[in-house]
């Protein structure tokens, strides 16, 4: 279950004309199973309406901080029952009313009754944002514990070229699985993740790969960041899009991936190679493009050393195993030589299973445990599973 199934996210919305993708955003937390309720400020109605968000999210939207609720104080059971109170886009002068503990409207109200996290994404000209009173705000803010969206460069609605554009929608999601699953199973915890295809160059311009899309991978990274943990990601080749919300290191061939791993792993609690690593490299590789001669051409390929054997015990080692044939018996080898705690063996002659696909069908083999196969599920699901498996062994490790 993704860290947004079954959240009541309060949604404030300022008066900017960044809240068009704030109709984008509600519509995709519902989606991903969120409960989500808008708070629009009387400015914000000016740019959308209170009807563009109880259509994407079947749940009501106030302006109005004396709408009639029977029985109830409205902002004080929004406050009470909310997981996240996230302010998307939040104006110059709505992060200055909360910051000064301002009660003027429903948002604001809210915002001072809430318990739950405050998130607050800051959409304006570059002037506004950058000015001193702005940031005098932002850091009152901060200070309280609210996490604060960094704005991007870029062409504002006046034209302008600035620092002060609110980022997409994908993005503030990622910001908000993070902030959600802050207190998870992996708090505080590191965790190094590779994905993709590692590439062994033939020349300036062939190289030797394979075809990992980066999918598994990235769902293991995000699964990783919405429990709590801080992700460092070590992608290799891929076709997917990236996860956001976590340190992104890009490697070419195995022996830049390995330096890459030992690097991060250092402080790691716990390092997933989902990552598909060249087991050969051509010996040489030369400096300019490889011309036809009419002739056969021998490659020579010489071994890469094993990244996940190397790497010590002390953290927790989860690699995969991608196999075309004797699945569990390739994948009880690995284990072994490569001191894994566990191992994921997935057959990827299955298309559903395979490179490239959205889902996976995994056996989960450890030490002491029987072989246990899962069912096929989206690989954000599996990524799922794997994550509770690693954060229970990371704690068994931090409490031995
Ligand atoms: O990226 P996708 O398109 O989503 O596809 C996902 C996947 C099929 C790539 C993924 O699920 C997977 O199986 N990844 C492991 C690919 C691989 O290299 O498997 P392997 O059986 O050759 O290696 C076993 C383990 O040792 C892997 O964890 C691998 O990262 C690691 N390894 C391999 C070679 C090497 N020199 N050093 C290593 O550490």
């Amino acid at each position: 279950m993704s860290v947004l199934s079954g959240k009541r996210i309060l949604l404030g919305v300022c008066g900017s004309i960044a809240a068009f993708k704030a109709v984008a955003l509600a519509s995709q937390l519902n989606q991903a199973g969120a409960e989500v309720t808008t708070i629009l400020t009387k400015d914000a109605a000016r740019f959308v309406t209170p009807l563009s968000f109880t259509s994407v999210t079947q749940q009501p939207a106030y302006i109005d901080l004396f709408t009639p609720d029977p029985g109830r104080i409205l902002h004080i059971a929004l406050a009470e029952k909310a997981d996240l109170l996230a302010v998307i886009p939040a104006t110059a002068h709505t992060l200055a009313r909360l910051a000064q503990g301002l009660s003027d409207d429903l948002l604001t109200c809210t915002y001072l009754s809430t318990r739950a996290p405050v998130l607050v994404a800051p959409a304006m000209d570059g002037g506004m944002y950058s000015n001193a009173a702005t940031q005098a705000s932002l850091a009152t803010l901060r200070d309280s514990g609210a996490h604060v969206v960094e704005p991007l460069e870029g062409r504002a609605a006046s034209g302008l070229v600035a620092k002060g554009r609110m980022p997409e929608v994908d993005a503030l999601i990622a910001e908000i699985r993070a902030v959600l699953g802050k207190n998870g199973s992996l708090s505080g915890k590191i965790v190094v993740v590779t994905a993709g295809g590692t590439q062994e160059p033939l020349d300036p311009v062939r190289y030797i790969g394979n075809r990992s899309s980066g999918k598994m991978g990235f769902a293991l990274a995000e699964a990783a960041r919405d429990c709590g943990a801080r992700v460092v990601l070590i992608k290799a080749a891929t076709t997917a899009p990236p996860p956001l919300g976590m340190t992104s290191v890009p490697v070419t061939t195995a022996a830049d991936m390995q330096a890459a791993v030992n690097e991060h792993t250092a402080q790691a609690d716990a390092l997933i190679m989902a990552g598909a690593v060249a087991d050969y490299r051509p010996e040489t590789a030369r400096d300019q493009k490889t011309k036809r001669t009419g002739d056969p051409l021998a490659i020579r390929l010489v071994e890469n050393e094993d990244i996940l054997a190397q790497v010590p015990r002390t953290l927790v080692k989860v690699g995969f195993a991608a196999e075309t044939e004797d699945v569990l018996k390739n994948a009880e080898k690995k284990l072994t030589s490569k001191g894994a705690d566990l191992i994921f063996a997935n057959d990827v002659s299955h298309p559903e299973s395979g490179f490239g696909a959205d889902t996976n069908r995994v056996v989960v083999l450890s030490k002491d445990h029987s072989p246990e196969p899962l069912p096929l599920m989206a690989k954000s699901e599996v990524a799922a599973v794997i994550l509770e498996r690693v954060a229970a062994l990371v704690q068994e490790r931090s409490h031995a």
